[in-house]
């Protein structure tokens, strides 16, 4: 194992000399293109996020705002996914020599450590980690009302934290790694441990179901915390799961192309979907082989899905803007076929399709072999006719297939870079979205963070800057047969992070019940003076159950998981239903309050503790 961390470690954004072709393919103006569009982007992601980005005035220290956009679509939320995939790149820009950034990344640890603890619909940190997967929280990092467990979340999210571990191990830190960041990490990948058995919400939060991009990232979490508590003389129970983790991996891949949805009823859902491309950028490693088992860019599989996903958009009728475009050069990439969310092209999908190729370049750059099987032929036939089934070699020579097969694919790989550059406005701005069709225009959200980090980590890879080293070598092995197995976790919060002290605070669960009679066409809310019921903020009250309402016993309610012991104050609020929610609130003339139990000394997080029973009142 020690082997394993020395390649994490020294494979930290490793520079790798490539053919001479990779720098330019498309020409000097696609290089300035993108050298100018990469520091706009990095203006971009940073304005979304506080305490200073200049779009999002008042937000908490190392919140990542999903985008400024607050109406159609309100994207002002902090976003696990996003924010995970944003910092991973603002942590390889950091260690590339962005030094300015570093106060960026200390905010980021700061403001997880603190949401790991933030109750939510879920459920709780304590006992069983249950908030740990909540896909977003509002951008006052106070809890989101709904309950959306999306486990690549947390994953994502120590990928980025460990890659900065292992910088502060390497600088002579290793006891801020140990005992500020580990702790975070420590949830994530426990949480992880537990739960990856379970369906979660996928990226594109339609479906809950197993899916590939997530079962990817568990898995690298799973090995790379390995690493990361090995360097640091700790212990990784929950890091024994990885072999099971790669296990369910194996069961996406269907003969023809990686369905990146299982274990659901697919619906109307053909399982072809970019968010497989996303995957297997977010866990590419320059030194992994190309059969190794975590599905690589230069997997065979990994390329005939590429060719299966990036055909769908090919279809002129549904995408005209990509009518008529060759074989051999990139198009506009959107989710999936049947996307009905616009159902647009994303930039962040349409640079994932670039950064891929440049990843799979890179990869049999460094092995200087390439090997064609029956798998990837098609792939590789649209780009070189002539290829055939067997293993290229860089054999020395600058005129050898292996060196036009390269450069075929770095060509197109630009010209997906170039479909970016051909729908980028001259101020730069990337929207989450852009037009299929004549004129051009974006679309969705404004500003998307994740859209200009997608643009960065692209453009680090088009001029060979790879993150971390973390495939074992040799590859793991496979157990003789798969299962569904768990470990159970022991959370914490991570204090000297500077999350709260949940354990002196342990939660009661309350059940608060209310009869407001005629109000069978309303919604009905609960708030209050604490983070549990949302300071009395609109959106972070909690919304009442009326599945036992009847005209004889029009009762609400709600279980709330409550910190013990303290004195509160606490009242509901009311609301005709209208299409666009506009109704006016009515408030309580009441004051109430109420003191919390102390916790159950079982731990049982779904034990009612105590039962409120109240009246609506304006008395
Ligand atoms: C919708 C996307 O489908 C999801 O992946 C993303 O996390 C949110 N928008 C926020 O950007």
């Amino acid at each position: 194992m020690k082997d394993l961390v020395r390649r994490a470690v020294s494979g930290l954004m490793t520079q790798v000399a490539l053919l001479p072709a990779q720098s330019s393919a498309s020409g000097p103006r696609l290089d300035s293109f993108i050298e100018k569009q990469r520091a706009i982007s990095l203006t971009g992601a940073l304005n979304n996020i506080g305490p200073d980005g200049s779009m999002v005035p008042g937000v908490p220290a190392g919140i990542v705002v999903a985008s400024p956009s607050q109406v159609n679509p309100d994207y002002y939320y902090t976003w696990g996914r996003d924010s995970a995939l944003v910092f991973k790149m603002l942590v390889d820009e950091f260690i590339l020599g962005r030094t300015e950034l570093q106060r960026h990344i200390d905010d980021y640890i700061h403001s997880q450590a603190l949401l790991q603890t933030v109750s939510t619909p879920l459920g709780t940190l304590l006992p069983a980690g249950l908030t740990i997967g909540q896909a977003r929280f509002n951008v006052d990092e106070t809890r989101w009302t709904d309950k959306r467990p999306q486990k690549d979340g947390p994953a994502l999210r120590s990928i980025a934290l460990i890659s900065y571990s292992h910088w502060l191990i390497s600088n002579g830190q290793s006891k801020k790694a140990r005992d500020v960041v580990w702790p975070i990490i420590s949830n994530d990948v426990m949480y992880t441990g537990q739960y990856w058995n379970q369906t979660t919400v996928e990226i594109w939060e339609g479906l809950l179901c197993s899916t590939f991009f997530t079962t990817q990232v568990q898995y690298r979490v799973l090995i790379q915390a390995d690493q990361l508590a090995r360097r640091l003389d700790l212990r990784c129970p929950s890091c024994k799961q990885a072999p099971q983790v790669l296990c369910l991996l194996q069961s996406y891949w269907n003969g023809d192309f990686i369905v990146a949805n299982i274990n659901v009823d697919p619906g109307e859902r053909t399982g072809i979907d970019s968010s497989t491309i996303l995957g297997s950028i977010a866990i590419f490693d320059i030194n992994a082989k190309c059969d190794d088992k975590s599905i690589q860019p230069c997997h065979s599989q990994g390329l005939a899905n590429f060719k299966t996903v990036i055909d769908i958009f090919r279809n002129g009728s549904q995408y005209p803007i990509n009518k008529g475009v060759p074989i051999n050069q990139g198009v506009a990439v959107g989710r999936f076929l049947e996307d009905t969310y616009n159902g647009f092209p994303w930039y962040l999908t349409t640079a994932a399709a670039a950064e891929y190729l440049y990843d799979a370049v890179g990869q049999w750059t460094t092995q200087k072999s390439l090997t064609i099987d029956q798998t990837s032929l098609a792939f590789f036939k649209d780009l070189y006719p002539k290829a055939q089934t067997k293993t290229y070699t860089q054999a020395g020579s600058k005129d050898s297939e292996f060196n036009d097969i390269l450069k075929n694919i770095i060509s197109y790989a630009d010209s997906f870079a170039s479909i970016i550059q051909k729908y980028t406005p001259a101020n730069g701005s990337l929207s989450e979205q852009f037009n299929k069709t004549y004129p051009f225009a974006q679309a969705s959200a404004h500003d998307l963070t994740w859209s200009y980090a997608s643009f960065i980590t692209m453009a680090q890879r088009r001029l060979h800057q790879y993150g971390d080293t973390w495939v074992p070598e040799p590859q793991l092995e496979l157990p003789t047969k798969c299962f569904n197995s768990s470990v159970t976790g022991h959370y914490a919060p991570a204090i000297k992070a500077g999350a709260p002290d949940v354990t002196e605070d342990c939660l009661s669960n309350v059940l608060f019940q209310v009869n407001v009679s005629g109000s069978q066409n309303e919604s009905v809310y609960l708030s209050g003076n604490t983070v549990d019921l949302g300071r009395w903020i609109s959106t972070a009250w909690w919304s009442l159950s009326d599945s036992n309402y009847t005209i004889d016993n029009p009762l609400w309610f709600v279980s709330v998981p409550m910190s013990a012991n303290k004195t509160i104050s606490y009242g509901y609020i009311r609301q005709n239903q209208t299409t666009d929610g506009s109704a006016p609130y009515v408030y309580e003339s009441v004051n109430r309050t109420l003191t919390v139990p102390p916790c159950s000394v079982d731990m049982d997080p779904s034990k009612i503790l105590l039962t409120i029973d109240d009246t609506w009142d304006v008395s």
